[in-house]
């Protein structure tokens, strides 16, 4: 299994730091509107929060396409890759303009995966484009859909090797539960589920009640 968190804040990223087994870091738009929002990063400085934000992330780092016009996608993509000079994978809207850019990307062998894929013909088009990954939106599909999500999951896992489908829009503990059973093997989350997944009061509780009843004098252990 692997896992991604779904986030652009710093602070955020900076606790990851104490989670060696997470995979990596997906970003997209909004979330680096935010992140700069909140740190107070003008809109003239995006570059350099990109940069930031690969400093701060561990393992692999996806970063979405700001732009939806082709020659600005091209003046990005070339950006990016001149600032971070380190491996990310590009995230690309599942459009037909994405997957151009995805065919491009792909023949210059930069790693990219489609993004906001909400059906199994947007998928199609991103393998065949070339991309590594395929994202769909598993949540927004179920909403959309009206409880289908898992039925559109199943049909892109069909036609997707399990190693290149990442599952995004992933709500609860239960959403990654369900996916999870059904097979899939990516999933990105956002960090507050992340933290949620791994707590429980009742361990807490255990783990207080191990420390009151055996208590070790670390202090006497051999160097
Ligand atoms: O990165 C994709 C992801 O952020 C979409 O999830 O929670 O906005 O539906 P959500």
């Amino acid at each position: 299994m692997k896992l991604y968190i779904d986030s652009a804040d710093f602070e955020e990223l900076s606790n990851l730091k104490n989670s060696p087994f997470v995979d990596g870091v997906t970003t997209n738009p909004l979330l680096i509107a935010k992140g700069m929002k909140k740190s107070e990063v003008g809109d003239g400085e995006y570059f350099e929060y990109l940069q930031k934000i690969r400093k701060l992330s561990p393992g692999e780092l996806f970063i979405q396409l700001a732009s939806s016009e082709r020659d600005s996608a091209v003046y990005e993509i070339a950006k990016i890759r001149e600032l971070i000079r380190w491996p990310v994978v590009i995230k690309v809207p599942a459009t037909p303009d994405g997957f151009y850019a995805i065919a491009k990307l792909s023949k210059e062998g930069i790693a990219s995966a489609a993004t906001a894929v909400f059906s199994p013909g947007q998928a199609c088009l991103g393998l065949a484009a070339g991309a590594k990954y395929i994202i769909p939106y598993y949540s927004r599909i179920e909403q959309m859909e009206q409880g289908k999500g898992l039925d559109v999951i199943n049909e892109i896992m069909r036609i997707t090797s399990p190693d290149r489908l990442l599952v995004a829009s992933i709500k609860t503990e239960q959403d990654f539960c369900i996916l999870l059973k059904e097979g899939v093997k990516n999933f990105t989350v956002p960090y507050s589920l992340f933290c949620e997944m791994g707590k429980n009061s009742n361990t807490e509780m255990a783990v207080a009640n191990f420390a009151e009843n055996l208590k070790v004098n670390w202090s006497r252990r051999r160097k």
